[in-house]
Protein backbone atom coordinates (compact mmCIF):
# COMPACT_ATOMS: atom_id res chain seq x y z
CA UNK A 1 0.00 0.00 0.00
CA UNK A 2 1.80 3.29 -0.76
CA UNK A 3 0.19 5.58 1.98
CA UNK A 4 1.87 8.88 0.87
CA UNK A 5 -1.08 8.04 -1.80
CA UNK A 6 -3.61 7.39 -0.14
CA UNK A 7 -3.25 10.27 2.52
CA UNK A 8 -2.58 12.55 -0.58
CA UNK A 9 -6.23 11.57 -2.24
CA UNK A 10 -8.02 11.75 0.96
CA UNK A 11 -6.48 15.16 1.73
CA UNK A 12 -7.54 16.71 -1.47
CA UNK A 13 -10.75 15.44 -1.35
CA UNK A 14 -10.99 17.18 1.91
CA UNK A 15 -9.97 20.26 -0.10
CA UNK A 16 -11.67 20.22 -2.63
CA UNK A 17 -10.58 22.04 -5.85
CA UNK A 18 -8.94 24.44 -3.49
CA UNK A 19 -6.36 21.49 -4.01
CA UNK A 20 -6.04 21.53 -7.34
CA UNK A 21 -2.80 22.91 -8.23
CA UNK A 22 -0.81 22.29 -5.19
CA UNK A 23 1.80 19.78 -4.60
CA UNK A 24 0.64 17.07 -1.33
CA UNK A 25 2.40 14.16 -0.97
CA UNK A 26 6.00 15.97 -1.10
CA UNK A 27 5.17 17.53 2.30
CA UNK A 28 4.05 14.15 3.46
CA UNK A 29 5.95 13.34 6.78
CA UNK A 30 7.12 10.48 8.66
CA UNK A 31 7.22 11.80 12.45
CA UNK A 32 10.12 10.57 14.26
CA UNK A 33 8.00 10.07 17.28
CA UNK A 34 5.35 7.26 16.79
CA UNK A 35 3.02 9.78 19.44
CA UNK A 36 2.27 12.10 16.38
CA UNK A 37 1.08 9.36 14.19
CA UNK A 38 2.86 7.20 11.11
CA UNK A 39 2.41 10.23 9.05
CA UNK A 40 1.89 13.64 9.18
CA UNK A 41 1.21 17.08 6.69
CA UNK A 42 2.16 20.38 8.14
CA UNK A 43 -0.14 23.00 6.52
CA UNK A 44 2.48 25.82 6.23
CA UNK A 45 2.50 25.71 3.02
CA UNK A 46 -1.13 25.90 2.08
CA UNK A 47 -1.54 28.52 4.99
CA UNK A 48 0.73 31.04 2.28
CA UNK A 49 -1.50 29.91 -0.32
CA UNK A 50 -5.10 30.19 1.10
CA UNK A 51 -4.05 33.47 3.31
CA UNK A 52 -5.51 31.46 6.49
CA UNK A 53 -3.92 30.39 9.80
CA UNK A 54 -1.86 26.84 9.45
CA UNK A 55 -3.87 25.43 12.51
CA UNK A 56 -7.23 26.69 11.20
CA UNK A 57 -6.57 24.53 7.93
CA UNK A 58 -5.09 21.59 10.31
CA UNK A 59 -8.33 21.74 12.06
CA UNK A 60 -10.46 21.88 8.95
CA UNK A 61 -9.10 18.92 7.16
CA UNK A 62 -8.78 16.62 10.36
CA UNK A 63 -12.94 17.49 10.69
CA UNK A 64 -13.85 17.27 6.51
CA UNK A 65 -11.14 14.08 5.03
CA UNK A 66 -12.48 10.81 5.17
CA UNK A 67 -10.95 8.41 8.19
CA UNK A 68 -11.28 4.96 6.52
CA UNK A 69 -8.02 2.89 7.11
CA UNK A 70 -7.16 5.38 9.88
CA UNK A 71 -7.66 4.79 13.30
CA UNK A 72 -7.79 8.20 14.13
CA UNK A 73 -6.29 11.45 11.88
CA UNK A 74 -6.62 14.18 14.20
CA UNK A 75 -4.91 17.85 14.47
CA UNK A 76 -1.68 19.62 16.27
CA UNK A 77 -1.33 22.94 16.00
CA UNK A 78 -0.66 23.17 12.38
CA UNK A 79 0.05 19.41 11.82
CA UNK A 80 -3.01 17.04 10.79
CA UNK A 81 -1.70 13.49 12.21
CA UNK A 82 -2.37 10.05 10.82
CA UNK A 83 -2.46 6.98 12.47
CA UNK A 84 -2.81 3.88 10.75
CA UNK A 85 -5.75 0.86 11.60
CA UNK A 86 -2.87 -1.42 12.22
CA UNK A 87 -5.00 -3.99 13.00
CA UNK A 88 -6.96 -3.87 10.12
CA UNK A 89 -3.98 -3.45 8.11
CA UNK A 90 -2.14 -6.24 9.50
CA UNK A 91 -4.63 -8.69 8.86
CA UNK A 92 -5.72 -7.45 5.33
CA UNK A 93 -2.06 -7.78 4.22
CA UNK A 94 -1.60 -11.31 5.74
CA UNK A 95 -4.59 -12.53 4.40
CA UNK A 96 -3.92 -11.58 0.83
CA UNK A 97 -0.42 -13.05 0.64
CA UNK A 98 -1.41 -15.87 2.82
CA UNK A 99 -4.28 -16.90 0.66
CA UNK A 100 -3.64 -15.11 -2.90
CA UNK A 101 -1.36 -17.23 -4.77
CA UNK A 102 -1.11 -14.11 -7.37
CA UNK A 103 -0.83 -11.33 -4.93
CA UNK A 104 1.38 -8.75 -5.96
CA UNK A 105 0.88 -9.70 -9.89
CA UNK A 106 -1.36 -7.22 -11.81
CA UNK A 107 -2.42 -7.77 -15.70
CA UNK A 108 -1.48 -4.82 -17.13
CA UNK A 109 0.34 -6.36 -19.78
CA UNK A 110 -2.70 -9.20 -20.77
CA UNK A 111 -2.82 -10.15 -24.32
CA UNK A 112 0.55 -8.27 -24.86
CA UNK A 113 4.05 -10.41 -26.38
CA UNK A 114 7.42 -9.03 -25.04
CA UNK A 115 10.08 -10.50 -27.08
CA UNK A 116 13.53 -10.82 -25.00
CA UNK A 117 16.94 -11.10 -26.83
CA UNK A 118 19.01 -12.39 -24.49
CA UNK A 119 22.11 -14.02 -23.54
CA UNK A 120 23.43 -14.41 -27.54
CA UNK A 121 26.92 -16.08 -26.91
CA UNK A 122 29.34 -16.74 -30.04
CA UNK A 123 29.70 -20.31 -31.05
CA UNK A 124 33.63 -21.51 -31.19
CA UNK A 125 33.87 -18.90 -27.96
CA UNK A 126 34.08 -18.92 -24.81
CA UNK A 127 30.54 -17.02 -23.33
CA UNK A 128 32.09 -13.98 -21.63
CA UNK A 129 30.40 -12.49 -18.17
CA UNK A 130 28.97 -10.16 -20.70
CA UNK A 131 26.98 -13.07 -21.89
CA UNK A 132 26.22 -14.02 -18.81
CA UNK A 133 25.16 -10.56 -17.83
CA UNK A 134 22.42 -10.58 -20.48
CA UNK A 135 21.68 -14.14 -19.51
CA UNK A 136 20.68 -13.55 -16.14
CA UNK A 137 19.41 -10.10 -16.84
CA UNK A 138 17.38 -11.74 -19.31
CA UNK A 139 15.70 -13.96 -17.33
CA UNK A 140 14.86 -12.10 -14.54
CA UNK A 141 13.01 -9.33 -16.72
CA UNK A 142 11.04 -11.88 -18.20
CA UNK A 143 9.64 -13.38 -15.40
CA UNK A 144 8.85 -9.77 -14.58
CA UNK A 145 7.24 -8.92 -16.87
CA UNK A 146 4.96 -12.14 -16.85
CA UNK A 147 4.25 -10.98 -13.25
CA UNK A 148 2.86 -7.97 -14.52
CA UNK A 149 0.45 -10.31 -17.46
CA UNK A 150 2.61 -10.16 -20.49
CA UNK A 151 3.16 -13.48 -22.55
CA UNK A 152 6.94 -13.34 -23.12
CA UNK A 153 9.14 -15.42 -25.90
CA UNK A 154 13.39 -15.61 -25.07
CA UNK A 155 15.54 -15.92 -28.03
CA UNK A 156 18.98 -16.69 -28.06
CA UNK A 157 20.39 -15.04 -30.74
CA UNK A 158 23.64 -16.93 -30.61
CA UNK A 159 26.48 -15.70 -32.70
CA UNK A 160 26.58 -18.80 -35.36
CA UNK A 161 28.34 -16.65 -38.78
CA UNK A 162 30.73 -15.15 -40.05
CA UNK A 163 33.91 -15.20 -42.16
CA UNK A 164 35.50 -16.94 -38.63
CA UNK A 165 34.17 -20.22 -39.65
CA UNK A 166 35.90 -20.30 -42.72
CA UNK A 167 39.00 -20.34 -41.14
CA UNK A 168 37.76 -22.62 -38.37
CA UNK A 169 37.05 -25.19 -40.61
CA UNK A 170 40.32 -24.69 -42.60
CA UNK A 171 42.02 -24.90 -39.32
CA UNK A 172 40.42 -28.02 -38.18
CA UNK A 173 41.21 -29.72 -41.56
CA UNK A 174 45.23 -29.25 -41.42
CA UNK A 175 45.21 -29.72 -37.43
CA UNK A 176 41.68 -30.77 -35.97
CA UNK A 177 41.48 -33.94 -33.77
CA UNK A 178 37.91 -34.98 -33.55
CA UNK A 179 38.69 -36.78 -29.83
CA UNK A 180 40.55 -33.34 -28.42
CA UNK A 181 37.73 -31.22 -29.69
CA UNK A 182 34.82 -33.45 -28.12
CA UNK A 183 36.57 -33.01 -24.79
CA UNK A 184 36.68 -29.43 -24.21
CA UNK A 185 34.93 -28.42 -27.63
CA UNK A 186 35.57 -24.53 -27.09
CA UNK A 187 39.15 -24.46 -25.91
CA UNK A 188 40.15 -26.54 -28.45
CA UNK A 189 38.44 -24.65 -31.19
CA UNK A 190 39.50 -21.85 -29.95
CA UNK A 191 43.38 -22.90 -30.18
CA UNK A 192 42.68 -23.81 -33.52
CA UNK A 193 41.25 -20.24 -34.36
CA UNK A 194 44.19 -18.67 -32.84
CA UNK A 195 46.69 -21.30 -34.52
CA UNK A 196 45.69 -20.32 -37.96
CA UNK A 197 45.55 -16.69 -37.64
CA UNK A 198 49.05 -16.95 -36.67
CA UNK A 199 50.26 -18.71 -39.33
CA UNK A 200 48.40 -17.09 -41.88
CA UNK A 201 50.15 -14.00 -40.78
CA UNK A 202 53.25 -15.92 -42.70
CA UNK A 203 51.47 -17.98 -45.06
CA UNK A 204 48.86 -15.94 -46.87
CA UNK A 205 47.40 -19.54 -48.35
CA UNK A 206 45.95 -20.17 -45.20
CA UNK A 207 43.76 -17.30 -45.47
CA UNK A 208 43.08 -17.52 -49.12
CA UNK A 209 41.59 -21.21 -47.86
CA UNK A 210 39.80 -20.07 -45.08
CA UNK A 211 37.83 -17.34 -47.39
CA UNK A 212 37.33 -20.58 -50.16
CA UNK A 213 35.85 -22.93 -46.90
CA UNK A 214 33.39 -19.64 -46.29
CA UNK A 215 32.49 -19.49 -49.91
CA UNK A 216 31.65 -23.34 -49.75
CA UNK A 217 29.78 -22.50 -46.38
CA UNK A 218 27.58 -19.79 -47.86
CA UNK A 219 27.20 -22.40 -51.08
CA UNK A 220 25.62 -24.61 -48.85
CA UNK A 221 28.40 -27.72 -49.28
CA UNK A 222 27.99 -30.55 -47.38
CA UNK A 223 31.37 -30.80 -45.86
CA UNK A 224 31.31 -27.21 -44.66
CA UNK A 225 27.87 -27.08 -43.71
CA UNK A 226 28.54 -30.77 -41.45
CA UNK A 227 31.65 -29.34 -40.11
CA UNK A 228 29.91 -25.98 -39.09
CA UNK A 229 27.24 -27.77 -37.33
CA UNK A 230 29.05 -29.73 -35.10
CA UNK A 231 31.30 -26.47 -34.39
CA UNK A 232 27.72 -25.34 -33.36
CA UNK A 233 26.57 -28.33 -31.63
CA UNK A 234 29.59 -28.85 -29.55
CA UNK A 235 29.44 -25.23 -28.24
CA UNK A 236 25.83 -25.82 -27.50
CA UNK A 237 26.27 -28.42 -25.29
CA UNK A 238 28.75 -26.58 -23.14
CA UNK A 239 26.41 -23.29 -23.10
CA UNK A 240 23.87 -25.72 -21.97
CA UNK A 241 25.67 -26.64 -19.03
CA UNK A 242 25.62 -22.99 -17.38
CA UNK A 243 22.34 -22.43 -19.09
CA UNK A 244 21.23 -25.43 -16.70
CA UNK A 245 22.65 -24.20 -13.68
CA UNK A 246 21.73 -21.10 -14.33
CA UNK A 247 18.23 -22.33 -14.64
CA UNK A 248 17.51 -20.52 -17.84
CA UNK A 249 15.78 -21.90 -20.86
CA UNK A 250 14.58 -20.37 -24.48
CA UNK A 251 11.93 -20.34 -26.49
CA UNK A 252 14.01 -19.54 -29.52
CA UNK A 253 17.70 -20.79 -30.84
CA UNK A 254 17.45 -18.83 -34.23
CA UNK A 255 20.89 -17.29 -34.74
CA UNK A 256 22.42 -14.74 -37.00
CA UNK A 257 22.91 -18.09 -39.62
CA UNK A 258 18.85 -18.20 -39.32
CA UNK A 259 18.89 -14.71 -41.30
CA UNK A 260 20.97 -15.75 -44.02
CA UNK A 261 18.23 -16.14 -46.70
CA UNK A 262 15.97 -13.26 -45.44
CA UNK A 263 18.70 -10.46 -45.82
CA UNK A 264 18.30 -9.60 -49.67
CA UNK A 265 14.32 -8.68 -48.68
CA UNK A 266 15.70 -6.43 -46.37
CA UNK A 267 18.39 -4.72 -48.68
CA UNK A 268 15.52 -4.67 -51.67
CA UNK A 269 12.82 -3.17 -49.18
CA UNK A 270 15.65 -0.19 -48.08
CA UNK A 271 16.10 0.40 -51.71
CA UNK A 272 12.65 0.51 -52.36
CA UNK A 273 12.05 3.13 -49.68
CA UNK A 274 15.14 5.43 -51.30
CA UNK A 275 17.14 4.71 -48.00
CA UNK A 276 19.76 2.84 -49.58
CA UNK A 277 22.66 4.74 -51.26
CA UNK A 278 26.07 3.40 -52.81
CA UNK A 279 29.18 4.64 -51.47
CA UNK A 280 32.44 3.49 -52.55
CA UNK A 281 31.38 0.32 -53.86
CA UNK A 282 29.06 -0.63 -50.58
CA UNK A 283 25.62 0.17 -49.78
CA UNK A 284 25.08 2.50 -46.94
CA UNK A 285 22.20 4.43 -45.06
CA UNK A 286 23.36 7.86 -44.69
CA UNK A 287 21.88 8.39 -41.21
CA UNK A 288 23.84 11.88 -40.71
CA UNK A 289 22.06 13.21 -44.17
CA UNK A 290 18.20 11.19 -43.30
CA UNK A 291 18.58 12.68 -39.70
CA UNK A 292 20.87 15.47 -39.47
CA UNK A 293 19.44 16.42 -36.23
CA UNK A 294 20.62 12.98 -34.67
CA UNK A 295 23.90 11.92 -33.97
CA UNK A 296 24.12 8.52 -35.85
CA UNK A 297 27.01 7.41 -37.59
CA UNK A 298 26.39 5.68 -41.29
CA UNK A 299 25.08 2.57 -41.58
CA UNK A 300 26.72 0.20 -43.14
CA UNK A 301 24.40 -2.72 -44.65
CA UNK A 302 26.19 -4.34 -47.58
CA UNK A 303 29.80 -4.39 -47.73
CA UNK A 304 31.71 -3.46 -50.94
CA UNK A 305 32.64 -7.93 -51.30
CA UNK A 306 28.59 -8.14 -51.11
CA UNK A 307 29.13 -9.21 -47.16
CA UNK A 308 26.18 -8.22 -45.36
CA UNK A 309 26.55 -7.27 -41.72
CA UNK A 310 25.66 -7.48 -38.23
CA UNK A 311 22.97 -4.94 -38.80
CA UNK A 312 21.67 -5.93 -41.71
CA UNK A 313 21.37 -9.32 -39.88
CA UNK A 314 19.45 -7.38 -37.08
CA UNK A 315 16.99 -5.67 -39.45
CA UNK A 316 16.12 -8.58 -40.67
CA UNK A 317 15.53 -10.59 -37.42
CA UNK A 318 13.45 -7.61 -35.88
CA UNK A 319 11.18 -7.86 -39.24
CA UNK A 320 10.76 -11.56 -38.69
CA UNK A 321 10.22 -11.12 -35.04
CA UNK A 322 7.28 -8.68 -35.75
CA UNK A 323 6.22 -10.97 -38.49
CA UNK A 324 5.95 -13.97 -36.30
CA UNK A 325 5.47 -12.67 -32.67
CA UNK A 326 3.38 -9.04 -33.16
CA UNK A 327 5.52 -8.20 -30.39
CA UNK A 328 4.30 -5.27 -28.09
CA UNK A 329 7.92 -4.64 -26.95
CA UNK A 330 11.00 -5.97 -28.31
CA UNK A 331 13.96 -6.28 -25.93
CA UNK A 332 17.81 -6.60 -26.77
CA UNK A 333 19.66 -7.21 -23.78
CA UNK A 334 22.72 -6.29 -24.46
CA UNK A 335 25.78 -4.75 -22.65
CA UNK A 336 25.91 -0.61 -23.47
CA UNK A 337 29.34 -0.58 -25.79
CA UNK A 338 26.45 -1.51 -28.48
CA UNK A 339 23.71 1.22 -27.81
CA UNK A 340 24.70 2.58 -31.09
CA UNK A 341 24.05 -0.12 -32.86
CA UNK A 342 20.23 -0.67 -31.56
CA UNK A 343 19.84 2.64 -31.89
CA UNK A 344 20.55 3.47 -35.58
CA UNK A 345 18.49 -0.23 -36.47
CA UNK A 346 15.53 1.22 -34.69
CA UNK A 347 16.14 4.60 -36.52
CA UNK A 348 16.12 2.62 -39.69
CA UNK A 349 13.44 0.60 -39.44
CA UNK A 350 11.78 3.87 -38.16
CA UNK A 351 12.44 5.93 -41.47
CA UNK A 352 11.06 2.58 -43.59
CA UNK A 353 7.84 3.23 -42.03
CA UNK A 354 7.71 0.63 -39.34
CA UNK A 355 6.11 2.06 -36.58
CA UNK A 356 6.01 -1.03 -34.70
CA UNK A 357 9.72 -0.31 -34.22
CA UNK A 358 8.97 2.31 -31.11
CA UNK A 359 8.51 -1.41 -29.24
CA UNK A 360 12.26 -1.65 -29.41
CA UNK A 361 14.60 -1.43 -26.54
CA UNK A 362 18.03 -1.49 -26.03
CA UNK A 363 18.36 -2.69 -22.53
CA UNK A 364 21.97 -1.74 -21.89
CA UNK A 365 23.87 -3.39 -18.76
CA UNK A 366 27.67 -2.02 -17.57
CA UNK A 367 30.81 -4.07 -17.71
CA UNK A 368 31.80 -6.69 -15.24
CA UNK A 369 35.24 -6.78 -13.89
CA UNK A 370 36.59 -8.90 -11.18
CA UNK A 371 38.88 -7.88 -8.49
CA UNK A 372 38.92 -4.26 -10.39
CA UNK A 373 40.05 -6.18 -13.19
CA UNK A 374 38.16 -6.29 -16.71
CA UNK A 375 37.61 -10.26 -18.08
CA UNK A 376 38.50 -10.42 -21.39
CA UNK A 377 38.41 -13.41 -22.89
CA UNK A 378 41.53 -12.20 -25.59
CA UNK A 379 43.83 -10.88 -23.03
CA UNK A 380 44.50 -14.24 -21.54
CA UNK A 381 42.56 -12.59 -18.28
CA UNK A 382 40.33 -16.06 -18.72
CA UNK A 383 37.36 -16.96 -16.55
CA UNK A 384 35.26 -19.09 -17.75
CA UNK A 385 32.06 -19.07 -16.20
CA UNK A 386 31.52 -22.68 -15.02
CA UNK A 387 34.86 -22.11 -13.01
CA UNK A 388 33.06 -18.78 -11.54
CA UNK A 389 30.01 -20.84 -10.87
CA UNK A 390 32.44 -23.62 -9.42
CA UNK A 391 34.27 -21.44 -7.18
CA UNK A 392 31.19 -19.65 -5.69
CA UNK A 393 29.57 -23.48 -4.99
CA UNK A 394 32.19 -24.25 -2.96
CA UNK A 395 32.65 -21.21 -1.23
CA UNK A 396 28.54 -21.89 0.02
CA UNK A 397 29.73 -25.25 1.13
CA UNK A 398 32.73 -24.14 3.39
CA UNK A 399 30.00 -21.76 4.71
CA UNK A 400 27.30 -24.46 5.14
CA UNK A 401 29.58 -26.88 6.62
CA UNK A 402 30.63 -23.92 9.51
CA UNK A 403 26.61 -22.80 9.71
CA UNK A 404 24.76 -26.31 9.43
CA UNK A 405 27.32 -29.28 9.25
CA UNK A 406 24.24 -31.62 9.55
CA UNK A 407 22.27 -30.55 6.75
CA UNK A 408 20.81 -32.94 4.10
CA UNK A 409 21.55 -32.34 0.62
CA UNK A 410 24.26 -29.67 1.73
CA UNK A 411 25.27 -30.67 -2.12
CA UNK A 412 22.47 -29.21 -3.96
CA UNK A 413 21.70 -26.21 -1.34
CA UNK A 414 25.30 -24.89 -2.40
CA UNK A 415 24.74 -24.81 -5.70
CA UNK A 416 21.42 -23.16 -4.99
CA UNK A 417 23.22 -20.71 -2.65
CA UNK A 418 26.53 -20.42 -4.68
CA UNK A 419 24.77 -19.98 -7.99
CA UNK A 420 22.10 -17.47 -6.53
CA UNK A 421 25.24 -15.37 -5.09
CA UNK A 422 26.42 -15.09 -8.81
CA UNK A 423 22.85 -14.29 -10.05
CA UNK A 424 22.22 -12.16 -7.35
CA UNK A 425 24.80 -9.95 -7.47
CA UNK A 426 24.62 -9.49 -11.17
CA UNK A 427 20.85 -7.75 -10.22
CA UNK A 428 21.48 -6.21 -6.98
CA UNK A 429 22.52 -3.06 -8.64
CA UNK A 430 21.44 -0.71 -11.25
CA UNK A 431 21.61 -2.34 -14.58
CA UNK A 432 23.67 0.12 -16.04
CA UNK A 433 26.27 0.24 -13.90
CA UNK A 434 29.60 -1.55 -13.74
CA UNK A 435 29.70 -4.15 -11.31
CA UNK A 436 32.61 -5.73 -9.65
CA UNK A 437 33.08 -9.18 -8.85
CA UNK A 438 34.25 -9.99 -5.84
CA UNK A 439 33.59 -14.21 -4.94
CA UNK A 440 34.56 -13.88 -1.05
CA UNK A 441 32.29 -11.05 -0.48
CA UNK A 442 28.99 -11.83 -3.18
CA UNK A 443 28.98 -15.69 -0.86
CA UNK A 444 29.10 -14.46 2.47
CA UNK A 445 25.29 -15.12 4.17
CA UNK A 446 25.59 -11.59 5.68
CA UNK A 447 25.45 -8.00 4.17
CA UNK A 448 23.87 -7.05 0.24
CA UNK A 449 23.99 -10.55 -0.55
CA UNK A 450 21.86 -13.42 -2.48
CA UNK A 451 22.07 -15.62 0.50
CA UNK A 452 21.83 -12.93 2.70
CA UNK A 453 17.94 -13.22 1.13
CA UNK A 454 18.01 -16.93 0.78
CA UNK A 455 19.40 -17.31 4.34
CA UNK A 456 16.84 -15.21 5.84
CA UNK A 457 13.51 -17.46 3.87
CA UNK A 458 15.29 -20.42 5.67
CA UNK A 459 15.15 -18.61 8.99
CA UNK A 460 11.75 -18.43 8.65
CA UNK A 461 11.24 -21.30 7.44
CA UNK A 462 12.98 -22.86 10.42
CA UNK A 463 10.50 -21.27 12.97
CA UNK A 464 7.87 -22.38 10.81
CA UNK A 465 9.03 -25.60 11.25
CA UNK A 466 9.84 -25.47 15.03
CA UNK A 467 6.08 -24.00 15.72
CA UNK A 468 4.44 -27.08 14.37
CA UNK A 469 2.10 -24.23 12.82
CA UNK A 470 -0.54 -25.96 9.92
CA UNK A 471 -2.53 -23.57 7.71
CA UNK A 472 -5.60 -24.23 9.11
CA UNK A 473 -4.65 -22.92 12.11
CA UNK A 474 -4.91 -19.27 10.39
CA UNK A 475 -8.39 -19.26 10.17
CA UNK A 476 -8.77 -16.43 12.44
CA UNK A 477 -8.23 -12.53 11.91
CA UNK A 478 -4.64 -11.29 12.75
CA UNK A 479 -3.67 -8.72 15.04
CA UNK A 480 -0.78 -5.91 15.61
CA UNK A 481 1.19 -7.13 17.87
CA UNK A 482 4.50 -6.17 17.83
CA UNK A 483 6.17 -2.41 17.14
CA UNK A 484 9.27 -3.86 15.55
CA UNK A 485 6.79 -6.01 12.94
CA UNK A 486 5.23 -2.89 11.74
CA UNK A 487 8.10 -2.04 8.72
CA UNK A 488 7.62 -5.87 7.91
CA UNK A 489 3.71 -5.26 7.18
CA UNK A 490 4.51 -2.26 5.49
CA UNK A 491 7.30 -3.68 3.10
CA UNK A 492 4.81 -6.65 2.42
CA UNK A 493 2.23 -4.39 1.75
CA UNK A 494 4.38 -2.78 -1.07
CA UNK A 495 5.36 -5.83 -2.88
CA UNK A 496 2.74 -5.39 -6.02
CA UNK A 497 4.46 -1.99 -6.29
CA UNK A 498 7.90 -3.23 -6.33
CA UNK A 499 6.53 -6.05 -9.46
CA UNK A 500 4.87 -2.88 -11.28
CA UNK A 501 8.03 -0.27 -11.17
CA UNK A 502 10.22 -3.31 -11.68
CA UNK A 503 8.66 -3.65 -15.04
CA UNK A 504 8.13 0.06 -15.90
CA UNK A 505 11.95 0.51 -15.23
CA UNK A 506 13.10 -2.64 -17.08
CA UNK A 507 14.97 -2.77 -13.58
CA UNK A 508 15.39 -6.43 -12.16
CA UNK A 509 17.86 -4.42 -8.79
CA UNK A 510 14.24 -2.60 -8.10
CA UNK A 511 13.08 -6.56 -6.49
CA UNK A 512 16.82 -7.14 -5.37
CA UNK A 513 16.31 -4.25 -3.45
CA UNK A 514 13.41 -4.67 -2.11
CA UNK A 515 14.32 -8.81 -1.50
CA UNK A 516 17.36 -6.94 0.66
CA UNK A 517 15.14 -4.47 2.79
CA UNK A 518 12.48 -7.05 3.58
CA UNK A 519 15.11 -9.25 4.69
CA UNK A 520 17.03 -5.92 7.24
CA UNK A 521 13.02 -5.90 8.55
CA UNK A 522 12.52 -9.26 9.47
CA UNK A 523 16.34 -9.88 10.94
CA UNK A 524 15.63 -7.04 12.96
CA UNK A 525 12.11 -7.95 14.09
CA UNK A 526 13.68 -11.59 14.98
CA UNK A 527 16.51 -10.29 16.43
CA UNK A 528 14.16 -8.38 19.70
CA UNK A 529 11.30 -10.62 19.72
CA UNK A 530 10.89 -13.90 20.75
CA UNK A 531 8.55 -15.60 18.25
CA UNK A 532 7.83 -18.99 19.68
CA UNK A 533 5.87 -17.96 22.82
CA UNK A 534 2.07 -19.63 23.47
CA UNK A 535 -0.14 -16.92 24.18
CA UNK A 536 -2.83 -14.94 21.38
CA UNK A 537 -0.08 -13.27 19.59
CA UNK A 538 1.35 -16.74 18.05
CA UNK A 539 -0.59 -17.32 14.92
CA UNK A 540 -0.53 -13.66 14.22
CA UNK A 541 3.29 -13.83 14.56
CA UNK A 542 3.53 -17.12 12.43
CA UNK A 543 1.27 -15.70 9.79
CA UNK A 544 3.85 -12.71 9.60
CA UNK A 545 6.73 -15.39 9.55
CA UNK A 546 4.80 -17.16 6.51
CA UNK A 547 3.90 -13.98 4.67
CA UNK A 548 7.61 -12.84 4.88
CA UNK A 549 8.94 -16.23 4.02
CA UNK A 550 6.03 -16.11 0.72
CA UNK A 551 7.16 -12.58 -0.41
CA UNK A 552 10.93 -13.62 -0.07
CA UNK A 553 10.33 -16.79 -2.17
CA UNK A 554 8.22 -15.42 -4.51
CA UNK A 555 10.71 -12.53 -5.13
CA UNK A 556 13.81 -14.72 -5.26
CA UNK A 557 11.90 -16.72 -8.22
CA UNK A 558 11.58 -13.44 -10.55
CA UNK A 559 15.57 -13.17 -9.96
CA UNK A 560 16.20 -16.44 -11.10
CA UNK A 561 17.24 -17.40 -7.75
CA UNK A 562 16.17 -20.34 -5.89
CA UNK A 563 14.81 -20.50 -1.94
CA UNK A 564 16.30 -23.36 0.02
CA UNK A 565 14.17 -24.08 3.05
CA UNK A 566 17.23 -24.98 5.03
CA UNK A 567 20.77 -23.95 4.98
N1 LIG B 1 26.52 -12.20 -30.32
C1 LIG B 1 26.61 -10.81 -29.95
C2 LIG B 1 27.84 -10.58 -29.09
O1 LIG B 1 28.31 -11.49 -28.46
C3 LIG B 1 25.42 -10.32 -29.20
C4 LIG B 1 24.13 -10.34 -29.97
C5 LIG B 1 23.08 -9.49 -29.35
N2 LIG B 1 21.83 -9.56 -30.01
C6 LIG B 1 21.54 -8.98 -31.18
N3 LIG B 1 20.35 -9.13 -31.68
N4 LIG B 1 22.40 -8.25 -31.81
O2 LIG B 1 28.32 -9.46 -29.02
Amino acid sequence: MDFTGLITKKIKAALGERSDQLEISNLIEKPKDLKKGDFAFPTFVLAKKFKKAPFLIAKEISEKIDRSGFEKIVSEGPYVNFFIEKNSFTNNTLQQILTNREFGNNSDGQGKKVVIDMSSPNIAKPMSMGHLRSTVIGEAISKIAQANGYDTFKINFLGDWGTQFGLMIAAYKLWGDDEVIEKDPVNELVKLYVRINKEAENDPKLKESGRAWFKKLEDGDHEATQLWSWFKSVSLKEFQRVYDRLGVSFDSLNGEAFYNDKMQPVVQMLKEKNLLVPSQGAQIVDLPKLLPDENFPIAMIVRSDGATQYITRDLASAIYRYDHYHFSHALYVVGNEQKDHFDQMKAILKLAGDDWSDGIEHIGFGLITMNGKKMSTRKGNVVALSDVLDIAHKLASQQISEKNPDLKDADKVAEEVGVGAVIFNDLKNERNLAIDFDMNKIVQFEGDTGPYVQYTNARANSILRKSNYSLSGFNEDFKFYDQQAWPIIVRLSQYGQAVKRAWEMREPSIIAKYLLNLSRDFNSFYGNTVILVDGPELPSRLALVKATSTILKRGLELLGVKAPSQM
